[in-house]
């Protein structure tokens, strides 16, 4: 949030439309728009899913220092050019939103910074990803290692078939944690808002869990390991609106502690959780990024705007 911003200015962004605005598990909020509007202009709520400030709730400093910045990125999947010359700053403590039609590149880009296209035999990928002063494509750096700096979160909730314990736990394992295992796990799960809902059951199977709980746990296991950016590809899609709303406050929370990087297909949310916006279009090209006000109410791009206002996409 722009430190001159105040949390109410933010909670109601204007974007012009004639169509509809593409989303997917958003009904409610679009139906409260166009109630306000009339229907003849969309009211986007931007606000943050817990909408009404209270006293206790933090408001975010923007900061200026950069977490990640990408330089001429180009990836291939064999002969096919996934990104096309991307450069971008993403900053830290910010939640950035990726969205973009689909096949425009927003996974392969988020799988590009922290490596997770190394798993991908035809994928190549030229151009600088700088991350804590290094690009993380030198020959010097540890991908397992860089993972646990950079963890992820996918689409599909995807717990091990573990404890709820053993989950959160995983990383820790894997990095020869020799500290209180059991302290750190807590902390993991009450920083993913999951800890009142299964503190008394740590043994039981993570897959027993509701998907919206199971997306929790993802978020757990991915930050227990006190990484410096998550990454979350469309974290919420496969949830119900009320599992999707928990992730969403929880985005906003995250950010405190994290650099948060988030591709998703609702504009809505990509309106309401985040601080910039990065929109994709086909080619794989980085076509408009900027402030989420800036996007979203006025954005430098027709292109950009017939995607936002469902033109296309
Ligand atoms: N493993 C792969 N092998 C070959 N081509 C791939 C692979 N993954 C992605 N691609 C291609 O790269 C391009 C970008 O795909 P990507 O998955 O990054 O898009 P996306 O923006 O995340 O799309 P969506 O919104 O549908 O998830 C597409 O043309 C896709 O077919
Ligand atoms: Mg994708």
């Amino acid at each position: 949030m722009n430190p001159t911003e105040t949390p109410t200015d933010r909670t109601m962004k204007r974007v012009e439309t004639d169509g509809g605005v593409p989303m997917e598990d958003d009904q409610e909020s679009t139906a409260d728009a166009a109630k306000a509007d009339g229907g003849t202009e969309k009211l986007v709520d931007v606000s943050p899913s817990h909408s009404v400030p209270d006293d206790d709730d933090d408001v975010r400093t923007r900061s200026t220092e950069t977490a990640i910045t990408t330089r001429d990125l180009n990836v291939y999947y064999g002969d096919e050019q996934a990104l096309d010359g991307v450069s971008m700053d993403i900053y830290e403590h910010d939640v950035t939103a990726l969205i973009g039609p689909s096949g425009c590149g927003k996974s392969t880009f988020l799988r590009t910074i922290n490596r997770m296209n190394d798993m991908i035999d035809v994928c190549r990928v030229e151009g600088d990803v700088e991350f804590g002063g290094k690009n993380v494509y030198d020959d010097d750096v540890d991908p397992v290692a860089l993972r646990r700096k950079i963890g992820m979160v996918f689409q599909a909730p995807n717990p091990f078939p573990k404890s709820i314990r053993d989950n959160v736990a995983y990383g820790l394992k894997i990095q020869g944690y020799d500290g209180d295992v059991d302290a750190r796990v807590e902390k993991a799960l009450k920083s993913a808002a999951l800890w009142d809902e299964v503190k008394d059951q740590l043994d039981s199977s993570g897959l027993d869990l509701s998907g919206g709980q199971q997306q929790r746990l993802c978020i757990a296991r991915a930050i227990a390991p006190d990484p410096e950016v998550v990454l979350m590809d469309e974290p919420t899609s496969a949830l119900d609106p009320v599992a999707a709303s928990k992730i969403e406050d929880l985005i906003d929370d995250l950010a405190e502690e994290y650099t948060v990087i988030i591709v998703t297909h609702n504009m809505q949310q990509a309106a309401r959780i985040s601080d910039r916006t990065a929109v994709f279009l086909t080619g794989g090209r980085l076509v408009e990024y900027d402030d989420t006000t800036k996007i979203f109410e006025d954005p430098e791009e027709q292109r950009v705007e017939d995607y936002i206002t469902g033109k296309f996409g």
